[in-house]
């Protein structure tokens, strides 16, 4: 990029963030407060944006309300968790009725947990089904598990793959607080003859990975990909483990059902506790017999709120009430026609946007790559003054959005909110022109 355009970057991004500094006060405030408490001032990384966070007062439906008294349109949705938004009164419902009629903590196996389990695995075609309390924790246990099954230990994973907050793989390595760091091979995502070879390699367990990286600018594997490692994988007797704890809500049948593949185990979170803290992990059950307590072999698999009444109820109506298969699936075309119509604004500028039906990312590509080249996040480096900018401005706008790009929408949205977006775009693109248009 040349330095007029870099020079004019850096000056519109000094302008946004003095103005985001003057706006957010309040927020400045509670972030030195916070800082006396937390390292940074912060207690969930992804959350920590300079020069400081905004801190939100409230949420309610598909929007938010800032401690400074801007309200947003949540593009966020908690990172995919939120798709029932702030305040469903099915799932409100659901919490009162555990409140008022059953109770916290009974510390005991509940019917009402059957019916969750029931329900999950007649959704998302699992044998048997465990919970958790996090997705981190869901693919843990599916990793302990696949290594008891196979006697192994590596797995094969993907760069830009995240799959926990100790199960990260950047720079083509596991990021420095992983749990286990010297049983991965990182492979890059859409790459199919390396993973093949990783695969079939000496004393692999496992083969991890999402059908989308969320944290890899959305970008999906392609058919030919999740067919070859599901196929390569039964051949080596690897265990393939799709890591759905986002993508689970991209249609009734999560990414798996949509793409028509049956990983051997699958592993989920966010949304699917009804907005409350929940993880899982299922599939076949000669896999998921290593928490069968019955059995001399069994590992154990343990977590006080595993069952926990509140997930347990808000989870269920949340499938059955709210996010029903024919709602799933419609979502999905919602979702898709949003991303369609953000690709046109932004077509032939460094401005991307990729995704699947209602999980989506923005990119701001650095240099000159084609579209048709990029295929993981291995093969483009993104302007991060361009990207802070973006961030800046939709937040003027009145758009919850993450800093990092990701995009979730919530069930409840207005189609207008979602156009809205789009013409706030579409004014970004036309503002910053010159710089933008390759
Ligand atoms: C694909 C994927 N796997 C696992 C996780 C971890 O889930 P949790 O944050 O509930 O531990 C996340 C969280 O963002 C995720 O996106």
């Amino acid at each position: 990029m040349p330095s007029s355009s870099s020079q004019k970057i850096s000056q519109a991004l000094e302008e946004a963030k003095a103005r985001y500094i003057t706006r957010n006060a309040k927020s400045k405030t509670l972030h030195e407060e916070a800082t006396k408490s937390f390292p940074g001032g912060n207690t969930r990384t992804v959350l920590h944006t300079d020069p400081f966070p905004i801190s939100m007062k409230s949420g309610k439906g598909y929007q938010l309300t800032s401690e400074d008294g801007h309200v947003y349109t949540d593009l966020t949705a908690e990172f995919t968790a939120a798709l029932y938004g702030h305040s469903n009164p099915m799932i409100l419902d659901a919490v009162n009725n555990v409140l008022n009629n059953v109770g916290l903590n009974v510390g005991a196996t509940t019917p009402q947990e059957q019916l969750f389990a029931r329900e999950l695995c007649q959704r998302f075609d699992l044998e048997r089904v465990r919970f958790t309390n996090s997705g981190t924790e869901a693919n843990l246990h599916a990793l302990a598990a696949a290594r008891l099954f196979t006697k192994k230990r590596k797995v094969v994973v993907f760069n830009r793959g995240y799959h926990g907050g100790v199960l990260g793989f950047k720079g083509g390595m596991p990021a420095p607080n992983n749990v286990d760091p010297d049983d991965w091979i990182v492979v890059k995502y859409n790459d199919l003859d390396a993973a093949v070879k990783a695969i079939q390699s000496e004393g692999v367990a496992a083969v991890l990975m999402e059908g989308m990286q969320g944290n890899g600018s959305c970008l999906t594997a392609s058919p030919e990909f999740l067919t070859g490692i599901q196929d390569t994988a039964a051949k080596a007797g690897v265990v393939f483990i799709l890591d759905e704890v986002m993508t689970s809500r991209i249609s009734a049948s999560g990414l798996a059902g949509m793409r028509g593949i049956k990983p051997d185990l699958k592993t989920f979170g966010k949304y699917l506790g009804g907005g409350l803290a929940f993880g899982g992990l299922g599939g076949r059950a000669d896999i998921m017999a290593a928490f069968d307590p019955r059995l001399a072999t069994s590992i154990p698999h343990s977590g006080t709120f595993n069952n926990n009444t509140l997930v347990t109820h808000a989870g269920y109506a949340g499938l059955t009430k709210i996010y029903t298969p024919d709602v799933a699936d419609k979502f999905f075309k919602t979702g898709e026609l949003f991303i369609t119509k953000l690709q046109e604004t932004v077509e032939g500028t460094r401005l991307g946007f990729s995704g699947l039906g209602s999980i989506l990312s923005s990119r701001f590509i650095d240099g000159d790559v084609e579209l048709k080249d990029i295929t993981s996040a291995d093969d483009f480096t993104e302007n991060e003054a361009l990207k802070d900018l973006f961030w800046f401005e939709m937040l003027e706008q009145g758009f919850w959005v993450t800093r990092r790009g990701l995009i979730a929408l919530i069930l409840e949205t207005p189609q207008s909110e979602l156009d809205r977006f789009v013409d706030a775009v579409q004014a970004f693109v036309s503002k910053y022109s010159d710089v933008l248009v390759f």
